[in-house]
């Protein structure tokens, strides 16, 4: 069964024709192409497939796409601007938070999330606030350490 949803997808506004059992995840990549969100565990505990709605982090493998009716969903592509990277894309770069990059896009989603809500955050915080994404390279440090250079103290 099918169903109309309603979404404002990185700003744009779109109607999608969406099977009801199909997760936000998968029409990201399969029906729209947005192969930056990442399909890790698909069962709501590795982080990479993190997006934003409503500007709060959601792992979107663990959310039918119905469900995202009426909201606004930020993914990975909305953060680098005209060509340009934001400031947490490159200061994971500068940090070397970046090795395989399939963390990556959850990762910077959380930060994003994270110095909206508090641009100063403490490590403590910062660990707080990617304790729900893994990475298996880079042992969090530099992920870390790039996150704590972005904080305006
Ligand atoms: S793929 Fe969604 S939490 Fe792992
Ligand atoms: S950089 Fe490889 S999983 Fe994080």
């Amino acid at each position: 069964m099918k169903k109309t949803i309603r979404l404002v997808l990185n700003g744009e506004e779109k109607n999608l024709l969406v099977n009801v059992n199909q997760t936000l995840l998968d029409v990201l990549r399969d029906d729209l192409g947005l192969t930056g969100t990442k399909k890790g565990c698909n069962q709501g505990e590795c982080g990479a497939c993190t997006v934003l709605i409503n500007g709060k982090p959601v792992s979107s493998c663990s959310l039918l796409a119905v469900k995202a009716d009426g909201k606004s969903i930020d993914t990975i592509e909305s953060v680098a601007k005209e060509g340009h990277l934001h400031p947490i894309q490159i200061a994971f770069n500068e940090k070397g938070a970046i090795q395989c990059g399939f963390c990556t896009p959850g990762m910077i989603l959380v930060t994003k999330n994270l110095l909206e809500q508090n641009p100063n955050p403490q490590i403590d915080e910062i660990k707080e606030a990617i304790s729900g994404n893994i990475c298996r390279c880079t042992g969090y440090l530099q992920i870390i350490n790039a996150i704590k250079s972005l904080a305006k103290s």
